[in-house]
């Protein structure tokens, strides 16, 4: 029965790579909303440990933070036994799968992704070819799991839409070989922006820390944080054009609390920016703390994340095995 039920349903992968400390878009764009797919579709998700990689990372903080992400993953709402939780480097396929797209990937593609670009201007010191073909290794996890659906964020369309091309290219040049994916991109709380500057997205790596509220940062952190966040010289709490710093605040309010716009505007009419921003502090923190009550458990405990990431490895390497024995047939590789 079960088993049917899993076969009808359709397939969900995503990836958060374990570089940095995530944050309230994170939360709000993706882990909030992870729960409920795992009842809609058959889910993956990963720990992109191979990702982090094209740019230098400290060993003993990756490490750290691949325990983090998966603790992250489940207390967000993600049950290890309705869906695959694992770390990337776990399963070889990955990158045995991404070298043979690679090939099937021109370099004009490549060279036209914009991330690259930021990052290599970001990087100068350090444009790897690792960063070059991350796009590549993203589209292997994919395709890997012949996913459906894949939760992403605005930001990583352009190398979904890469992952749709190598598919169909392959397809084409074979046979119908792997699901062609399509972009799964939550409406709210896509689009967190920056409290220091709200026309830039939230980024987890921004240099400064007032800008970015952190899913794991504490309770009086958060409140400071928020009263710290840029607005405008209006003093209403409404949505408008160019109040970039209020629509956002408001969408995290909204996002915390379930409320309309309208009824955020009401609620506050007639009361300052003062007011409101420590409101948003306070029902960030509300939504944040039974989170961080059970990330703080989980990563006491060691041995039970750690059979997660075998268990989550040993069901991960069931599919992604058969895709690779599929594709080296395919390609005219021996097999013994
Ligand atoms: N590139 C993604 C990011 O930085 C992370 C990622 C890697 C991913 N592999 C993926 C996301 C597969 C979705 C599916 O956000």
């Amino acid at each position: 029965m079960t088993e049917e039920i899993t076969a009808r349903k359709k397939t969900a992968l995503s990836g958060i790579q374990p570089s940095g400390n995530l944050t309230i878009g994170n939360y709000l764009g993706a882990l909030s909303n992870f729960g409920s797919f795992t009842e809609e579709f058959n889910c993956y998700y990963c720990v992109v440990d191979l990702h982090s990689i094209t740019v230098r990372q400290v060993p003993a903080e990756l490490r750290r933070r691949t325990y983090e992400v998966l603790a992250l993953y489940i207390a967000c709402g993600l049950d290890p036994d309705k869906c695959t939780l694992f770390v990337q480097s776990h399963v070889h396929e990955h990158a045995e799968l991404s070298w043979m797209l690679s090939c099937f990937t021109m370099f004009g593609e490549l060279s036209r992704m914009t991330q690259f670009k930021d990052k290599s201007a970001k990087h100068a010191d350090n444009i790897n070819a690792g960063l070059f073909t991350y796009p590549v290794l993203m589209a292997a996890d994919i395709l890997l799991y012949q996913a459906d659906a894949v939760p992403i964020g605005q930001d990583q369309k352009q190398h979904l839409e890469l992952a749709r091309d190598i598919a169909e290219r392959f397809n084409g040049v074979f046979s119908p070989t792997f699901t062609v994916p399509e972009p799964y991109i939550p409406k709210v709380g896509a689009n967190i922006m920056s409290l220091a500057e709200p026309t830039k997205k939230m980024s987890k790596s921004d240099a400064n820390e007032n800008a970015v509220v952190r899913i794991l940062d504490t309770r009086d952190v958060i409140i400071k944080k928020f009263k710290r966040a840029v607005t405008d010289s209006d003093t209403c709490v409404r949505r408008a054009e160019g109040k970039d710093g209020i629509n956002n605040l408001m969408t995290i309010y909204s996002c915390f609390t379930g409320k309309s716009f309208d009824e955020i505007e009401r609620e506050f009419d007639g009361r300052g920016y003062g007011d409101f921003k420590a409101a948003v502090g306070e029902v960030c923190a509300d939504g944040l703390a039974p989170v961080q009550a059970r990330f703080s458990e989980l990563m006491a405990d060691k041995a039970y994340l750690e059979e997660v990431m075998k268990n989550g490895a040993e069901k991960a390497s069931r599919t992604a095995s058969k895709t690779v024995a599929k594709v080296k047939r395919k390609l005219g590789f021996v097999t013994l």
